[in-house]
Protein backbone atom coordinates (compact mmCIF):
# COMPACT_ATOMS: atom_id res chain seq x y z
CA UNK A 1 0.00 0.00 0.00
CA UNK A 2 1.02 3.69 -0.86
CA UNK A 3 1.70 6.47 1.09
CA UNK A 4 -1.79 8.39 2.13
CA UNK A 5 -1.51 11.36 -0.43
CA UNK A 6 -2.48 15.24 1.07
CA UNK A 7 -3.08 18.16 -0.94
CA UNK A 8 -2.42 22.01 0.64
CA UNK A 9 -3.64 24.17 -1.12
CA UNK A 10 -1.07 27.34 -0.69
CA UNK A 11 2.90 27.28 -0.85
CA UNK A 12 3.89 26.69 2.63
CA UNK A 13 7.49 26.70 3.58
CA UNK A 14 9.27 23.43 2.67
CA UNK A 15 10.73 22.76 5.95
CA UNK A 16 7.77 22.69 8.03
CA UNK A 17 6.35 20.23 5.10
CA UNK A 18 9.69 17.64 5.08
CA UNK A 19 9.24 15.61 8.42
CA UNK A 20 6.04 14.73 7.40
CA UNK A 21 7.29 13.33 3.75
CA UNK A 22 7.95 10.10 5.01
CA UNK A 23 4.44 9.60 6.70
CA UNK A 24 2.60 11.12 3.26
CA UNK A 25 2.94 12.06 -0.10
CA UNK A 26 2.61 16.25 -0.70
CA UNK A 27 1.50 18.03 -3.68
CA UNK A 28 1.20 22.04 -2.76
CA UNK A 29 -0.53 24.51 -4.79
CA UNK A 30 2.39 26.48 -6.02
CA UNK A 31 1.52 30.09 -4.98
CA UNK A 32 1.59 31.88 -1.81
CA UNK A 33 -0.54 34.32 -2.42
CA UNK A 34 -2.99 33.21 -5.43
CA UNK A 35 -5.69 30.60 -3.74
CA UNK A 36 -6.47 27.81 -4.86
CA UNK A 37 -8.75 27.37 -8.31
CA UNK A 38 -11.84 25.53 -7.77
CA UNK A 39 -10.73 23.01 -10.85
CA UNK A 40 -7.72 22.33 -9.14
CA UNK A 41 -9.73 22.01 -5.77
CA UNK A 42 -12.20 19.53 -7.35
CA UNK A 43 -9.80 17.36 -9.13
CA UNK A 44 -7.46 17.25 -6.13
CA UNK A 45 -10.17 16.40 -3.34
CA UNK A 46 -11.03 13.43 -6.22
CA UNK A 47 -7.49 11.90 -5.28
CA UNK A 48 -6.54 13.11 -1.62
CA UNK A 49 -6.41 10.87 1.39
CA UNK A 50 -6.47 14.89 3.83
CA UNK A 51 -6.53 18.56 2.81
CA UNK A 52 -4.50 21.17 4.01
CA UNK A 53 -6.79 24.23 3.82
CA UNK A 54 -7.17 28.13 4.00
CA UNK A 55 -9.87 30.06 5.32
CA UNK A 56 -10.24 31.34 1.62
CA UNK A 57 -11.10 28.16 0.31
CA UNK A 58 -14.72 27.46 -0.29
CA UNK A 59 -15.25 23.88 1.19
CA UNK A 60 -18.93 23.17 0.52
CA UNK A 61 -20.71 19.81 -0.82
CA UNK A 62 -19.33 20.00 -4.06
CA UNK A 63 -15.50 19.46 -2.75
CA UNK A 64 -16.38 17.05 -0.01
CA UNK A 65 -18.50 14.81 -2.75
CA UNK A 66 -15.77 14.73 -4.44
CA UNK A 67 -13.57 12.92 -1.80
CA UNK A 68 -14.42 9.52 -2.44
CA UNK A 69 -11.52 8.46 -0.42
CA UNK A 70 -11.20 11.76 2.06
CA UNK A 71 -10.93 11.02 5.45
CA UNK A 72 -9.93 14.93 7.22
CA UNK A 73 -9.94 18.72 5.71
CA UNK A 74 -6.89 20.09 8.13
CA UNK A 75 -7.89 24.10 8.06
CA UNK A 76 -5.40 26.46 8.72
CA UNK A 77 -7.60 28.66 10.86
CA UNK A 78 -9.11 29.14 14.23
CA UNK A 79 -12.71 29.72 12.18
CA UNK A 80 -14.40 27.40 9.92
CA UNK A 81 -17.00 29.18 8.38
CA UNK A 82 -15.42 28.26 5.14
CA UNK A 83 -16.36 25.01 5.16
CA UNK A 84 -19.76 23.14 5.43
CA UNK A 85 -18.65 21.31 8.78
CA UNK A 86 -22.38 19.27 9.05
CA UNK A 87 -22.16 17.95 5.90
CA UNK A 88 -18.50 17.05 5.73
CA UNK A 89 -19.32 15.27 9.27
CA UNK A 90 -21.81 13.10 7.47
CA UNK A 91 -19.93 12.09 4.82
CA UNK A 92 -17.48 11.20 7.61
CA UNK A 93 -14.71 13.11 6.46
CA UNK A 94 -12.81 15.21 9.45
CA UNK A 95 -12.36 18.61 9.92
CA UNK A 96 -9.71 20.03 12.13
CA UNK A 97 -8.79 23.89 13.26
CA UNK A 98 -5.92 25.89 14.69
CA UNK A 99 -7.45 27.01 18.05
CA UNK A 100 -5.00 27.57 21.12
CA UNK A 101 -1.33 27.97 19.29
CA UNK A 102 -2.99 31.70 17.63
CA UNK A 103 -4.71 32.85 20.81
CA UNK A 104 -2.18 35.43 22.46
CA UNK A 105 -0.84 36.35 18.61
CA UNK A 106 -4.48 37.39 18.15
CA UNK A 107 -5.36 39.25 20.41
CA UNK A 108 -1.99 41.45 20.69
CA UNK A 109 -3.02 42.20 17.15
CA UNK A 110 -6.41 43.20 18.34
CA UNK A 111 -5.08 45.24 20.94
CA UNK A 112 -2.65 46.94 18.64
CA UNK A 113 -5.38 47.61 16.01
CA UNK A 114 -7.41 49.41 19.09
CA UNK A 115 -4.76 51.30 19.81
CA UNK A 116 -3.61 52.56 16.38
CA UNK A 117 -7.32 53.56 16.01
CA UNK A 118 -7.69 54.88 19.48
CA UNK A 119 -4.47 57.31 19.58
CA UNK A 120 -5.36 57.24 15.00
CA UNK A 121 -1.41 55.81 14.61
CA UNK A 122 -1.48 55.48 11.21
CA UNK A 123 -2.62 58.93 9.92
CA UNK A 124 -0.14 60.34 12.62
CA UNK A 125 2.57 58.35 10.66
CA UNK A 126 1.07 59.43 6.82
CA UNK A 127 1.09 63.32 8.10
CA UNK A 128 4.45 63.34 8.94
CA UNK A 129 5.19 61.69 5.18
CA UNK A 130 3.69 63.97 3.97
CA UNK A 131 4.94 66.80 5.21
CA UNK A 132 2.41 68.62 7.54
CA UNK A 133 4.09 68.65 10.29
CA UNK A 134 4.98 72.16 10.67
CA UNK A 135 4.59 72.59 14.71
CA UNK A 136 3.79 70.84 17.56
CA UNK A 137 0.45 72.33 18.55
CA UNK A 138 -2.00 71.29 21.46
CA UNK A 139 -4.58 69.34 20.11
CA UNK A 140 -2.55 68.23 17.18
CA UNK A 141 -4.08 64.27 15.87
CA UNK A 142 -5.74 64.33 19.67
CA UNK A 143 -6.58 60.64 19.90
CA UNK A 144 -8.96 59.30 22.54
CA UNK A 145 -7.83 57.73 25.83
CA UNK A 146 -7.50 53.66 26.49
CA UNK A 147 -6.78 53.03 29.82
CA UNK A 148 -9.79 53.70 32.74
CA UNK A 149 -12.21 53.57 29.49
CA UNK A 150 -14.52 50.57 28.20
CA UNK A 151 -14.25 47.72 26.50
CA UNK A 152 -16.94 45.31 25.50
CA UNK A 153 -15.95 42.74 23.99
CA UNK A 154 -18.85 40.21 22.08
CA UNK A 155 -17.27 36.95 22.11
CA UNK A 156 -15.64 35.73 24.96
CA UNK A 157 -13.78 32.69 24.14
CA UNK A 158 -9.99 31.85 24.12
CA UNK A 159 -8.77 35.53 22.34
CA UNK A 160 -11.79 37.45 24.06
CA UNK A 161 -10.41 36.50 27.51
CA UNK A 162 -7.04 37.47 26.14
CA UNK A 163 -7.90 40.86 24.97
CA UNK A 164 -9.53 41.14 28.47
CA UNK A 165 -6.17 40.24 30.49
CA UNK A 166 -4.82 43.03 27.58
CA UNK A 167 -7.59 45.29 28.95
CA UNK A 168 -6.83 44.75 32.40
CA UNK A 169 -3.68 45.62 32.42
CA UNK A 170 -4.58 49.01 30.95
CA UNK A 171 -7.29 49.19 33.70
CA UNK A 172 -10.06 49.20 31.67
CA UNK A 173 -13.38 48.43 32.84
CA UNK A 174 -14.32 45.49 30.92
CA UNK A 175 -17.93 44.37 29.53
CA UNK A 176 -18.95 41.14 27.52
CA UNK A 177 -21.36 39.56 25.77
CA UNK A 178 -21.22 35.77 24.97
CA UNK A 179 -23.31 33.02 24.60
CA UNK A 180 -22.55 31.39 28.08
CA UNK A 181 -21.14 33.37 30.89
CA UNK A 182 -17.90 32.80 32.21
CA UNK A 183 -17.38 32.79 35.98
CA UNK A 184 -13.87 32.80 35.58
CA UNK A 185 -13.20 35.11 33.60
CA UNK A 186 -15.86 37.77 35.64
CA UNK A 187 -13.73 36.86 39.10
CA UNK A 188 -10.13 36.64 37.55
CA UNK A 189 -10.36 39.96 35.27
CA UNK A 190 -13.71 41.70 36.60
CA UNK A 191 -15.67 41.32 33.50
CA UNK A 192 -19.49 42.10 33.79
CA UNK A 193 -21.38 39.70 32.03
CA UNK A 194 -24.00 42.51 29.55
CA UNK A 195 -26.53 42.00 26.56
CA UNK A 196 -25.63 42.99 23.49
CA UNK A 197 -27.53 46.30 23.45
CA UNK A 198 -26.32 47.37 26.78
CA UNK A 199 -22.73 46.64 25.91
CA UNK A 200 -22.87 48.84 22.56
CA UNK A 201 -24.68 51.58 24.60
CA UNK A 202 -22.00 51.22 27.67
CA UNK A 203 -19.31 50.35 25.73
CA UNK A 204 -15.81 53.27 24.58
CA UNK A 205 -14.50 50.50 22.32
CA UNK A 206 -17.03 47.34 20.83
CA UNK A 207 -14.76 44.62 19.93
CA UNK A 208 -15.70 41.90 18.32
CA UNK A 209 -14.52 38.58 18.37
CA UNK A 210 -17.46 36.28 17.92
CA UNK A 211 -17.24 33.43 14.95
CA UNK A 212 -19.31 33.92 12.17
CA UNK A 213 -22.69 31.80 12.53
CA UNK A 214 -25.96 32.19 11.02
CA UNK A 215 -26.89 34.00 14.73
CA UNK A 216 -23.62 36.64 14.04
CA UNK A 217 -24.28 37.04 10.33
CA UNK A 218 -24.83 41.09 10.62
CA UNK A 219 -25.01 41.35 13.77
CA UNK A 220 -23.25 44.81 13.61
CA UNK A 221 -26.10 46.41 11.52
CA UNK A 222 -27.26 50.26 11.45
CA UNK A 223 -29.54 49.52 15.10
CA UNK A 224 -26.35 48.63 16.27
CA UNK A 225 -23.87 51.28 15.20
CA UNK A 226 -26.87 53.50 16.56
CA UNK A 227 -26.91 52.41 20.00
CA UNK A 228 -22.92 52.90 19.94
CA UNK A 229 -21.73 56.30 21.86
CA UNK A 230 -20.87 59.21 19.72
CA UNK A 231 -17.40 58.90 20.16
CA UNK A 232 -17.49 54.68 20.59
CA UNK A 233 -15.12 52.71 18.55
CA UNK A 234 -15.62 49.69 16.74
CA UNK A 235 -12.71 46.94 16.29
CA UNK A 236 -13.19 43.87 14.00
CA UNK A 237 -11.05 40.85 14.45
CA UNK A 238 -13.62 38.16 14.00
CA UNK A 239 -15.11 37.81 9.84
CA UNK A 240 -15.85 40.58 7.90
CA UNK A 241 -19.62 39.59 7.28
CA UNK A 242 -20.53 39.68 11.33
CA UNK A 243 -20.70 43.71 10.09
CA UNK A 244 -23.22 45.27 7.75
CA UNK A 245 -20.38 47.32 6.45
CA UNK A 246 -22.90 49.96 4.72
CA UNK A 247 -24.08 50.36 8.17
CA UNK A 248 -20.79 50.76 9.60
CA UNK A 249 -19.94 53.43 6.35
CA UNK A 250 -22.99 55.34 7.14
CA UNK A 251 -22.37 55.34 10.84
CA UNK A 252 -18.71 56.49 10.80
CA UNK A 253 -19.33 58.86 8.39
CA UNK A 254 -21.73 60.62 9.92
CA UNK A 255 -20.70 60.96 13.11
CA UNK A 256 -22.63 58.61 14.43
CA UNK A 257 -19.70 56.40 16.16
CA UNK A 258 -15.91 58.38 15.92
CA UNK A 259 -13.90 55.57 14.42
CA UNK A 260 -13.52 51.87 13.37
CA UNK A 261 -10.49 49.11 13.12
CA UNK A 262 -11.37 46.69 10.63
CA UNK A 263 -9.17 43.55 10.56
CA UNK A 264 -11.45 41.59 8.30
CA UNK A 265 -13.93 42.50 5.42
CA UNK A 266 -16.69 41.18 4.01
CA UNK A 267 -15.37 40.40 0.98
CA UNK A 268 -11.39 39.98 0.82
CA UNK A 269 -9.04 41.41 -0.56
CA UNK A 270 -11.16 44.70 0.03
CA UNK A 271 -10.62 46.95 -3.32
CA UNK A 272 -8.49 49.50 -2.43
CA UNK A 273 -11.29 52.23 -3.68
CA UNK A 274 -14.05 50.77 -0.74
CA UNK A 275 -15.91 53.42 0.59
CA UNK A 276 -14.57 52.23 3.97
CA UNK A 277 -11.56 53.23 2.73
CA UNK A 278 -11.70 56.91 1.83
CA UNK A 279 -12.70 57.56 5.80
CA UNK A 280 -9.70 59.08 7.64
CA UNK A 281 -11.52 57.53 10.65
CA UNK A 282 -11.09 53.85 9.48
CA UNK A 283 -7.85 51.37 10.38
CA UNK A 284 -7.48 48.58 8.04
CA UNK A 285 -5.72 45.84 8.24
CA UNK A 286 -5.56 42.90 5.56
CA UNK A 287 -6.53 39.93 8.14
CA UNK A 288 -3.53 39.34 9.99
CA UNK A 289 -4.79 38.87 13.09
CA UNK A 290 -2.72 35.39 13.63
CA UNK A 291 -0.11 36.53 11.23
CA UNK A 292 3.45 36.40 13.59
CA UNK A 293 5.41 34.01 11.59
CA UNK A 294 6.10 31.63 14.86
CA UNK A 295 2.05 31.30 15.32
CA UNK A 296 1.81 30.71 11.67
CA UNK A 297 4.28 28.18 11.24
CA UNK A 298 2.47 26.63 14.76
CA UNK A 299 -0.12 26.52 12.60
CA UNK A 300 0.93 24.82 10.23
CA UNK A 301 2.73 22.10 12.21
CA UNK A 302 -0.78 22.27 13.78
CA UNK A 303 -2.30 21.08 10.68
CA UNK A 304 -0.15 18.71 9.85
CA UNK A 305 0.15 16.91 12.90
CA UNK A 306 -3.54 16.56 12.59
CA UNK A 307 -3.27 15.09 9.17
CA UNK A 308 -0.85 13.09 10.49
CA UNK A 309 -2.96 11.38 13.31
CA UNK A 310 -6.28 11.02 11.38
CA UNK A 311 -4.30 9.55 8.33
CA UNK A 312 -2.93 6.92 10.93
CA UNK A 313 -6.28 5.90 12.26
CA UNK A 314 -5.96 8.13 15.15
CA UNK A 315 -8.20 10.99 16.48
CA UNK A 316 -6.65 14.31 15.73
CA UNK A 317 -5.65 16.92 18.16
CA UNK A 318 -7.91 19.56 17.58
CA UNK A 319 -11.17 18.15 15.73
CA UNK A 320 -14.21 20.85 15.00
CA UNK A 321 -17.67 19.51 15.71
CA UNK A 322 -21.12 21.06 16.00
C1 LIG B 1 -8.51 32.48 11.98
O1 LIG B 1 -7.66 31.64 12.29
O2 LIG B 1 -9.70 32.19 11.88
C2 LIG B 1 -8.01 33.86 11.75
O3 LIG B 1 -8.97 34.64 11.18
C3 LIG B 1 -6.75 33.80 10.92
O4 LIG B 1 -5.98 34.93 11.14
Amino acid sequence: MGKPYVFITRKLPDEVIEPFLEEFEVDMWPHEGIPVDSETLYSEAEKADGLLTMLTDPIDESVIDRGKRLKIIANMAVGYDNINVSYAEKKGVIITNTPDVLTETTADLTFALLMATARRIVEAEQFIRENKWENWSPLLLAGKDIHHKTIGIVGMGRIGQEVARRAKGFSMNILYHNRSRKPEIEKELGASYSSFEELLQESDYVVCLTPLTPDTKGLFNAKAFKLMKRDGMFINVSRGATCDEHALFEALSSGEIAAAGLDVFEKEPISADHPLLTLPNVVALPHIGSSSKETRISMIQLCLDNLSLVLKGKSPKTRVSL
